[in-house]
């Protein structure tokens, strides 16, 4: 699989990925061009990203498989989207080995359409070589807006446009989908629709996602790993080996819940509520 490689921190030997590391030499080597390997969609090892001399993301690892299904959680402030930032080679201000697919899209909280271009122009943006309306209208079908092809960005609801945006992602023919809350602006019944679109279209395409969310039912009924984030690593790692589609009140569901309300520091214990 085609990769890219931001700098790469030359690691000791033997040393695992899943856990933080002891702090190492942060010699920043120059790295070569490696692939992740048959098994890895993602690979980050010991990324660094400061502000302002302060490290939000502080020697965090991670590993994501081809096809995999990520939920990113964690406190606001955290380095959730700047660690989607970073994935996306939107930020290559790093220290670290940040090795991603080459094909890879990215959606936000707001649809970021332009609105001088019609949905179709919008959804091509940015594509090398000059598509055909039609590659367009084919994604925009798969996201249930092909009747508003045509339309200008102005004249579409919250979720159509959170859709057309769904389809600029995903005519990329991504491996790696990444979803910075992109539910989040929507209303409780078109978030219900959204979640499943993604759902059946992570099934359909296969694609590895990473979906940042504030939303733990949201987390636990789309993804098959819910990871929190905290202090700029990955603090927690919780797989979620529920049966899909997955169902709110299976009493295995409430306790994941449960646990990852504990690790965001959600007091969600019944005399708690109570009080
Ligand atoms: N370009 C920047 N310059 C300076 N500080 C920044 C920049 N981008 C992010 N930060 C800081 O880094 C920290 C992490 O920001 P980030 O947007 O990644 O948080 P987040 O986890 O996505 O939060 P939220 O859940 O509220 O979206 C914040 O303290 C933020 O102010
Ligand atoms: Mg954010």
């Amino acid at each position: 699989m085609a990769t890219d490689l931001h700098r790469q921190v030359i690691r000791p030997a033997g040393q695992k990925t899943d856990r933080k590391p002891d702090r190492p030499g942060t010699g920043t080597g120059t790295g070569t061009g490696t692939g992740t390997g048959a098994g890895t969609a993602v690979r980050v090892e010991g990324l660094t990203r400061a502000f302002d001399g302060r490290a939000v993301i502080d020697r965090l690892d991670l590993d994501i498989r081809p096809g995999e299904f990520t939920a990113l959680l964690g406190r606001s402030g955290c380095g959730k989207s700047t660690l989607l930032r970073v994935l996306a080679g939107l930020d290559r201000e790093v220290e670290g080995s940040v090795l991603v697919p080459r094909r890879r899209a990215v959606a936000f909280q707001s649809p970021r359409l332009m609105p001088w271009k019609p949905v179709w122009r919008n959804v091509l943006l940015g594509l090398p070589g000059h598509p055909d309306r039609a590659v367009a209208e084919q994604a925009l079908e798969e996201v249930g807006l092909g009747h508003r092809s045509g339309a200008w960005p102005k004249t579409l609801s919250g979720g159509e446009a959170q859709r057309a945006s769904l389809a600029r992602a995903l005519v990329r023919e991504p491996d790696l989908l990444l979803l910075d809350e992109p539910f989040g602006a929507l209303d409780a019944l078109t978030r219900i629709t959204a979640q499943r679109l993604v759902a059946e279209l992570w099934q359909r395409r296969g694609c590895a996602v990473l979906l940042v969310t504030h939303d733990v039912d949201e987390a636990l009924l789309l993804a098959d790993r819910a990871l929190v984030m905290e202090n700029g690593v990955i603090a927690h790692d919780n797989p979620v080996a529920l049966p899909r589609p997955r169902d709110p009140g299976d009493p295995r569901f409430a306790e994941l819940r449960s646990r990852l309300l504990d690790q965001l520091g959600v007091d969600n214990h019944p005399a708690a509520q109570a009080a």
